[in-house]
């Protein structure tokens, strides 16, 4: 599988952030938190030999934070496979580090050396694994125990304090699903209570959503394998954009390899941004770099920390996938004239959004164009599962054509040949519904969101309407590198009434992908 990735495996590159000046962790104001922007082990070995350099590769930035971290998160399907399972324990008194009378013999070494290396680091760790559970057997083709794609939480000690069966699962033939959905929560000695989910989930109301909304999360995890897609879908895009729009701090690690498409993790303070955040975009290999920031336990301003935010004039090496309904926007192009204006109106079913923008042409030939567009729409994911949207934005596209737009330009970036945009805005009014998630949505040329700085989000209730909302997005400075800029909602309770079927369509079309899963794009999956 994937067998341009062999070359690469072996090129290490072991980053650590050093933060200066760091307030001191624990004070009730801050927490220390990093995120793990890995590349697996895939090829080169025997699955032990995988399983033993993804280990060695987070016992080397456990230890890299030097014992200063109050929690650190790894991303999804980074550690063991499906031929190295382990049991996780729901809860344990004890610590995993030793073993204990009664303990569960199925609990593998590597699981109880990371258990070590939270209580030598006295850091609480999140880590995604294969998990194997003894259960109930009930289908006629049970194999005679489940298969989960699971997060286990450690405390300071090694003890379990949490666990979560992913829900949502994308192209994952072999991995069960749990009765009901679980919403994951736990408690630390700082204060903070955290809800944690994996990947694909964050596109869907339970649990992601469920626990933003309904049990009032604020701290949230996320531990991912996410192929990036254009416009609206890039990791660190929708990782900043989600949290932004709840609110919420997002702790999100991912799964570093470009080729494949997947990169993409941060560290986002709801509506103050991105404290740090990483996209491995320009270069082929993947890395296993620990993000660290200094995050606000409530309100008060978090560390930034300047990452080195690549944007240097080269070729993207990042595999992106292309929003699959991107030609059934109304759109309008616009004329690529320097100096120009437009005030325009754009509408789509139930959808009207107002545009009021102003541009100049960087050179003779523009390296983009754009367009302007509106969307309702069930969207389809690579597998068969939907989304209901409803978005208003603008976009880069390759050519002058609709179906160009989503595509990266085939010339070099940074080129001067751009187009700046002196002024921007957007304003729409979305019909109301209970479950539905209204994101600002922006991309750059490095493949990272605006910041707050950079931009104005607003969300407001219609005077004397209250079936619908209003919000506008709005450039606070010009900007040259602009891939996307929109707002995006997701409507959740829309797609419920046809999930079901969607499952079982995706379910029959599994053989089919199984045979050649590896060779398709995918949006969250795990190896
Ligand atoms: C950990 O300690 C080493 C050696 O003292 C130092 O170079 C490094 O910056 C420290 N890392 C962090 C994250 O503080
Ligand atoms: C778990 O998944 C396997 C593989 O898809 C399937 O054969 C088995 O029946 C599932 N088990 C349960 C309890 O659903
Ligand atoms: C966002 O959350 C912060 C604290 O977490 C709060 O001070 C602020 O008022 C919230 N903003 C909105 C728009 O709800
Ligand atoms: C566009 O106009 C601006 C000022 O009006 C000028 O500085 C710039 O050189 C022009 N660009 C092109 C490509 O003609
Ligand atoms: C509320 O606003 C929407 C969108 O502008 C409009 O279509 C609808 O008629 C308005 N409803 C009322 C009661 O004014």
């Amino acid at each position: 599988m994937i067998m341009w990735l062999n070359r690469f495996w072996l090129l290490s590159c072991v980053v650590v952030v050093h933060l200066s000046g760091r307030p001191v962790s624990g004070s009730g104001e801050f927490y220390t938190a990093g995120v793990a922007e890995f590349r697996p082990a895939v090829f080169g070995g025997s699955s032990e030999q995988l399983l033993e350099d993804n280990l060695n590769g987070y016992l080397e930035l456990i230890a890299g934070a030097n014992g200063t971290s109050d929690i650190l998160v790894f991303p999804e399907a980074t550690l063991n496979s499906v031929l190295q399972l382990t049991a996780v324990p729901e809860q344990t008194e004890h610590s995993l580090c030793e073993a204990h009378e009664g303990d569960d013999p199925r609990v593998a070494e590597f699981l109880r050396r990371l258990a070590c290396a939270a209580r030598d680091a006295r850091t609480y760790l999140v880590v995604n694994v294969k998990e194997r559970a003894e259960e109930h057997a009930t289908a006629s083709t049970d194999r005679g125990y489940n298969i989960y794609n699971t997060n286990v939480v450690f405390d300071r000690q090694g003890a379990v304090l949490s666990r979560y069966r992913k829900w949502n699962l994308y192209l994952e033939p072999l991995t069960n699903r749990t009765q009901t959905a679980e919403l994951a929560t736990f408690r630390t000695d700082f204060g903070v209570t955290f809800g944690h989910f994996i990947c694909f989930d964050m596109l869907f109301y339970t649990p992601a959503q469920e626990l933003v909304d309904r049990l009032g999360i604020r701290h949230v995890i996320v531990t991912k394998m996410f192929n990036s897609e254009l416009p609206f879908l890039t990791a660190s895009q929708l990782q900043q954009g989600w949290a932004w729009a709840n609110n919420v701090t997002l702790l999100a690690a991912g799964a570093s390899m470009p080729l494949a498409g997947i990169s993409g993790s941060g560290i986002y303070d709801g509506q103050q941004g991105a404290l740090t955040r990483i996209m491995v975009s320009h270069r082929a290999e993947g890395q296993r770099q620990l993000l660290l920031a200094q995050v606000p336990t409530d309100g008060s301003q978090g560390t930034s920390t300047p990452t080195e935010e690549e944007e240097s004039p080269s070729t993207v090496q990042l595999k992106l996938l292309q929003q699959p309904d991107i030609g059934s926007f109304s759109t309008w192009a616009l004329p690529l004239v320097n100096g120009s204006a437009a005030s325009k109106r754009l509408c789509q079913a139930d959808l009207c959004c107002d545009f009021q923008l102003s541009w100049n042409l960087l050179g003779a030939q523009a390296e983009y164009h754009y367009r302007l567009g509106v969307s309702v729409a069930e969207r389809r994911y690579e597998q068969e599962q939907y989304s209901s949207i409803r978005v208003c934005g603008l976009f880069a596209c390759r050519d002058d054509s609709l179906e160009s737009c989503g595509l990266l330009s085939n010339q070099l970036e940074g080129h001067g040949g751009g187009v700046e945009f002196t002024s921007l805005r957007i304003s729409g009014e979305f019909v109301k519904r209970p479950r539905r998630l209204l994101m600002p949505n922006t991309l750059t040329y490095g493949l990272y969101a605006l910041q707050p700085s950079e931009v104005a989000w607003t969300m407001q209730e219609v005077p004397a309407n209250d079936s619908h909302t209003h919000t506008q997005l709005e450039l606070r400075q010009p900007q040259r590198q602009l891939l996307t800029f929109a707002l995006y909602g997701n409507y959740f309770e829309e797609f419920a009434s046809n999930g079901v079927a969607a499952v079982w369509r995706g379910m029959l079309t599994l053989c089919l992908l199984l045979a050649i899963s590896m060779h398709l794009p995918i949006l969250c999956n795990s190896f």
